[in-house]
């Protein structure tokens, strides 16, 4: 099940819960109007044959899928790979992830430009919108294996903040806009 908090400063370890003094949680509810980020919950428990699942794969337009593990001993990569996922950056599609095993953080950017912190455990699908910086980053477990979801042929380049020229952006920031105000 998903948690969210805002991020507090990062003191030591980018990989703890890194929560503000105090804490503060944020609804789930309102998760969405924040930021755009849509979540869902569905058992990984023959998540093959689940309907939902389906049912929200045929919605969305899902035309790709594969599975990346993020651990020490599955790429050969590792520490490079974790420090370019971990710099604020956005993608023109939106960037889907469906959690099998293990666990991270999504950090997003709210409305106000504050981070937020997303935890993902296994179950959770998250939709990361197109044109929001974002950033992701494994928690103390050091591991975490999801689908990737895409619309169209797949496009992974991540595009550093600053970005705010880019079309994806806009729309973006339009489409915020309108949430915020609902
Ligand atoms: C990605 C995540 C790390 O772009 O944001 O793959
Ligand atoms: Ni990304």
């Amino acid at each position: 099940m998903v948690r969210a908090w805002y991020l507090g400063k990062i003191k030591d370890d980018q990989r703890l819960e890194n929560h503000r003094d105090p804490e503060q949680f944020i609804d789930l509810k309102d998760l969405y109007v924040k930021s755009g980020v849509e979540h869902f919950e569905i058992p990984v428990n023959d998540y093959e044959n689940n309907d939902y699942l389906q049912s929200l794969r045929q919605g969305m337009g899902i035309t790709y899928c594969d599975e990346i593990t993020c651990s020490k001993e599955c790429m050969s990569n590792y520490e490079e790979k974790l420090r370019i996922f971990f710099e604020e950056h956005l993608h023109t599609d939106d960037e889907i992830r469906y959690v099998l095993d293990g666990s991270g953080y999504f950090d997003v950017r709210d409305a106000n430009d504050e981070w937020i912190r997303i935890e993902v455990t296994p179950g959770d699908l998250l939709i990361i919108p197109a044109g929001i910086y974002h950033r992701f980053t494994l928690d103390t477990n050091n591991y975490i294996k999801a689908k990737r979801y895409f619309v169209g042929e797949p496009v992974w380049t991540p595009h550093n903040r600053p970005a705010d020229h880019m079309e994806c952006r806009q729309e973006y920031l339009e489409k915020l806009q309108s949430l915020v105000q609902q």
